[in-house]
């Protein structure tokens, strides 16, 4: 029989591990959830009395105001969450290793492992451990490994795999409404049980035809499948797109074209100046790495290329903007619309505008940028991070912050749009057109804005995918 789960603790009270557990409380008033992180300041924003939330995730503050309190908790006690739980998630970050061995596309499980060991040391019950977090296939196997060489008697762990599909910008709809909830277990009697108590705190609000379960290794491969494939979607758009500037072809028409075919679908097919986010480019990498390990270069190079034609998505977009503007853009203006690697959320992790950013400054630009979400601190530090040789004093002689899109565009040369936030749609252009140098371009790397109005105003306009 299942066990039935009442106590919920979730490790990582990030992206993931916030808004999903906090859905889940929601979702289940008869459950316990604790949500955890070693992050004291991520925890006190979590429980702001003004619910001033680390993460902007449209819908979320009334997510979590339902539930504080109430049955949700967020707190910096790991080790009494972890003993109180009958069910963890780990949901912890598992970025590209930096360095050693597979730097550059493994993942780096320290974190996994770190949280994994810590609930090892202080579990006192039997518990089901459940991989949130996106990890390369097997490595339920090590944390099994872990779990089983430092339990205490009478303390059994059973491991699931329970990637999590939602978007950023979009992750309280994905959540309410989710596409697919995937459980992956061991097909045992006792992995199926376990499986079978997730499946009934998801059931709760979705659909069980709707809830997959699979084989662990399967559950774990699919995760980077999906990414992999939906960023390969749009590799394959940003592709055609460059040929699409050398004909004289629409981006938009041909997406529309292909997207009409019901075996291809319409959706995530929009060129645009390249992919960013936490996700895409680190899982693939991650598949790439697993295929090298598994002597399948063929499959490795395959995968590799996405991310290449991502780089090179970006690069030519930046390219366009100094040809256009007469080959130089040294001591120019360029106004940076959107710093956030899409709308409606405040990450900016692996962010195409930091790519472009350190372009114009490598040429010596000035920079003005606009974001309306995202902290200046965290722009600081991301153009930091890019330019780990240049100090933050000289990077701020290049480039200034502002508080609105108009401040941004005053005197610029050119408004670069690398985030599809809607407010960009509202922009008065003809009162930016008045307080910009002449002639005044828009690059639209978003294909966000209406390019016939623009020209009329007067501006020169270049978009991604026409010529
Ligand atoms: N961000 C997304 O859109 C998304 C979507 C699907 C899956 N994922 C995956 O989910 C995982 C988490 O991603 P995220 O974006 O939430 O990351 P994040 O960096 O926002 O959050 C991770 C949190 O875990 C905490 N943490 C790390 N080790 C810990 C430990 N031992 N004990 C307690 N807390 C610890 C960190 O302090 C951090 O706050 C990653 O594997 C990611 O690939 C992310």
């Amino acid at each position: 029989m299942a066990p039935k789960v009442t106590k919920i603790c979730c490790i990582g009270a990030g992206y993931v591990g916030g808004p999903t557990c906090a859905v889940i409380a929601v979702k289940c008033p008869h459950i316990k959830v604790t949500i955890v992180d070693l992050n004291a300041d991520r925890i006190a924003a979590w429980n702001s009395p003004d619910f001033a939330v680390p993460i902007y995730e449209p819908g979320l503050v009334d997510v979590v105001r339902k539930a504080r309190g109430r049955n949700l908790f967020f707190s910096t006690d790991v080790d009494g969450a972890i003993e109180e739980a009958d069910l963890i998630f780990v949901s912890v970050n598992t970025p590209t290793k930096k360095s050693g061995v597979g730097a550059g596309s493994a993942a780096d499980l320290n974190y996994v492992e770190l949280a994994t060991r810590r609930i090892a040391n202080v579990a006192n019950s039997s518990k089901i451990v459940v991989e949130k977090s996106t990890v390369p296939c097997r490595t339920a196997e090590s944390m099994r490994t872990i779990l089983e060489a430092n339990s205490k008697p009478n303390c059994r762990f059973d491991i699931l795999s329970n990637p999590e599909f939602l978007a950023e910008g979009t992750a309280i709809n994905d959540l309410f409404s989710p596409d697919r909830v995937l459980i992956g277990s061991l097909q045992t009697p006792e992995g199926k049980a376990a499986s079978d108590a997730l499946v009934e705190v998801y059931a709760n609000w979705v659909p069980t035809k709707q809830i997959l379960t699979v084989g662990l290794w399967s559950s774990e491969l699919s995760k980077l499948a999906a990414n992999a494939m939906l960023a390969q979607r749009i590799s394959s758009i940003n592709a055609l797109s460059a040929i699409c500037e050398a004909t004289g072809a629409n981006i938009d028409e041909v997406s529309h074209a292909i997207g009409y075919d019901s075996r291809v679908g319409p959706k995530f097919l929009k060129a645009s100046v390249g992919f960013g986010g936490s996700c895409f480019q680190k899982d693939i990498l991650n598949l790439v790495y697993l295929s090298e390990s598994l002597h399948l270069p063929e499959v490795a190079a395959y995968w590799r290329q996405v991310v290449e034609m991502n780089e090179y998505q970006k690069r030519r977009f930046s390219k366009r903007v100094v040809d256009t503007l007469f080959n130089t853009i040294t001591g120019k203006k360029i106004a940076v619309l959107g710093f956030a690697f899409k709308a409606d959320t405040g990450d900016t992790r692996e962010s195409a505008a930091i790519t472009l950013i350190k372009d114009f400054q490598s040429e010596r630009a000035l920079v003005n940028i606009y974001d309306p979400q995202v902290a200046h601190s965290q722009i600081w530090a991301d153009l930091q991070e890019a330019s780990p040789q240049a100090s933050l004093d000289s990077i701020k002689k290049q480039v200034t912050i502002c508080g609105s899109a108009l401040e941004a565009c005053k005197d610029a040369e050119a408004v670069v749009i690398a985030t599809e936030w809607k407010e960009f749609l509202d922009i008065d252009w003809e009162e930016a057109y008045k307080h910009m140098n002449k002639p005044a371009f828009v690059f639209d790397g978003r294909l966000l804005v209406d390019a016939d109005k623009l020209r009329k105003i007067g501006f020169k306009v270049t978009t991604i995918g026409r010529a």
